[in-house]
């Protein structure tokens, strides 16, 4: 039972560590509204039991000589158990971007997801 606790907290002391709330929120490239939005996902995934939640998603515009102008991620919570963040490939400038998400271990993640392409051309 000792032992339980204090690898108990030790997890605690680690998770506080690696998580850092700066890595939360992205707002990567020209974020000034512009442009067409060719991407929005809001992800809500509950907690997965003594585990992390890792969730990738690999973002292109569509092929009409475009690129990605702006990528935003907001991470929803503000109550301590935010996710982390991460672009792991290509961006703005480049036709896709790939992204990491990850939660905190055994909570879940609420997360907006926007892309905008440098096309000004509106879809209605
Ligand atoms: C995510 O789902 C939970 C459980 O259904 C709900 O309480 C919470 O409000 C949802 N969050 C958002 C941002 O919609
Ligand atoms: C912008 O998107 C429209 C509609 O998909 C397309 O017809 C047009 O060629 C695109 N503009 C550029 C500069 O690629
Ligand atoms: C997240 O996206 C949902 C669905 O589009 C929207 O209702 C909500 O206002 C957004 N939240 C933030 C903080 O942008």
């Amino acid at each position: 039972m000792k032992y339980l606790l204090i690898s108990l907290v030790s997890l605690a002391v680690a998770s506080q560590f690696v998580w850092s709330l700066k890595d939360s929120n992205i707002n990567d490239g020209d974020c000034d509204g512009t442009g067409r939005i060719v991407y929005k996902e809001s992800m809500n995934i509950t907690w997965a039991f003594a585990d992390y939640t890792i969730e990738t998603r690999d973002i292109c515009t569509p092929a009409d000589n475009t690129v990605i102008k702006c990528i935003q991620i907001k991470d929803l919570r503000n109550d301590g158990t935010n996710g982390r963040a991460q672009i792991t490939e290509g961006g703005p400038g480049y036709e896709c971007v790939s992204i990491k998400l990850k939660s905190q271990f055994n909570r879940g993640m609420e997360f907006n997801i926007t892309v905008w392409s440098n096309n000004n051309t509106l879809i209605v």
